[in-house]
């Protein structure tokens, strides 16, 4: 006997990484940088109409496994992300990632997908976004500490969004800066590379940290912070794994996304719980001014929530409509007879 058909619901959209890359070059990444930090900003918008809840954390020596999810009452959406300092020295990613939407309705699923490339460009509009509530106007020059997987999106994203011109690049790895300036060849961004983190951020009004290190580390010191600036800190994103110094966070004006989750895993671990922040989305529901004055240090306190995800599937989810960028997965077992699973099973014999 031959098994049989799937069912219509059993079949999941899938995009996998290969056409993941074709649709973002279709688009244009500028593009999909650009729309991906209106719609984070339009869910920061409707904050409060969110299922919230800290990432449910796994961790080893090595690394952290994450899950997490969200929901606005219509659709569930979770990721799977881990993240291992230590991996790129054995030839492996430090972070990877995979997500999911799902109907709340019925609970089942409506879109698979990698999620690796979706992260580095969700996290690179989000800072966007940020900085576009919290940097001085008019600044054209960011630096990019940290030259990583994620650091030529970010790039981009702070050109596309907020008219970077110049990014000044630093790594502890001259390797890795060099790549970065490699791939930032013809994006229209003058590229500096440095030999410092002081060097970097000179004259820079965007600091951006990005760096992976499964320790408390000290990337910028505070005299080296002059006022006026934006710090974007990205890579401080575990229990112990920062990367500014406790003065710098003492002079600046910080903002978080969900504060039960940055206070374990964001620079603000360091700081005792009087230490006062801001949630980033009050900022942009205009309940709360994000930069008040040009001597002001504002720093994003970013971790990475799950609502930014969320907004990243859910632009995946519009963009695929009618293309040929997803594949059809055989992933839900939906029989004719909802209560005969069994019977299902006995046909595929
Ligand atoms: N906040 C978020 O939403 C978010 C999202 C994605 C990744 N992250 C975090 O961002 C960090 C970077 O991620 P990635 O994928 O680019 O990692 P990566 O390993 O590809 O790159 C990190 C880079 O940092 C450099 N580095 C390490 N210590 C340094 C130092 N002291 N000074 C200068 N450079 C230093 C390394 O040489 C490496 O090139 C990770 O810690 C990751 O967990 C945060």
């Amino acid at each position: 006997m031959t098994a049989p058909l799937p069912s219509q619901k059993a079949m999941v959209p899938f995009v996998s990484v290969e056409n993941m890359m074709r649709l973002v070059h279709h688009l244009g990444i500028e593009r999909v940088l650009a729309e991906l930090t209106d719609l984070i900003e339009e869910d920061f918008g409707r904050w409060e109409s969110f299922d919230k809840t800290p990432r449910v954390a796994s961790h080893s020596r090595d690394g952290v496994i994450e899950l997490m999810p969200t929901s606005d009452g219509t659709i569930y959406g979770f990721k799977y992300v881990n993240g291992h300092p230590k991996n790129t020295a054995e030839g492996l990613q430090t972070v990877t990632a995979f997500g999911l939407l799902a109907d709340v309705a019925t609970g089942y699923p409506v879109l698979l997908t990698e999620m690796t490339l979706l992260t580095a460009l969700r996290t690179a509009a989000t800072s966007a976004m940020a900085a576009r509530h919290l940097a001085p106007k008019g600044g054209k020059v960011m630096a990019m500490i940290g030259n990583g997987a994620q650091a030529e999106f970010q790039a981009l994203a702070m050109k596309a969004v907020c008219g970077i011109d110049t990014v000044r690049l630093y790594d502890i790895d001259p390797r890795a800066t060099q790549k970065a300036a490699r791939n930032l060849e013809g994006s229209g961004l003058t590229v500096i590379p440095c030999t410092s983190s002081q060097q970097a951020i000179e004259g820079a009004a965007i600091v951006t940290t990005c760096t992976a290190d499964k320790q408390f580390a000290t990337i910028l010191t505070d005299n080296m912070v002059g006022p006026g600036i934006h710090i974007n800190a990205i890579g401080g994103d575990c229990p112990g794994k920062t990367e500014l110094h406790k003065d710098i966070l003492a002079r600046a004006d910080c903002f978080v996304e969900y504060p039960p989750q940055t206070w374990i895993e964001g620079e603000i671990q360091q700081m005792d719980r009087s230490y006062p922040i801001t949630e980033l989305w009050q900022v942009v529901t205009g309940q709360v001014p994000g930069r008040r004055d040009e001597r002001q240090i504002t720093l994003f306190d970013s971790v990475g929530f799950a609502i930014e995800d969320f907004s990243a599937l859910r632009y995946l989810r519009n963009q695929i409509v009618g293309t040929d960028f997803y594949q059809e997965l055989d992933m839900i077992a939906d029989p004719d007879d909802p209560r005969d699973l069994f019977g299902m099973l006995q046909r595929a014999r």
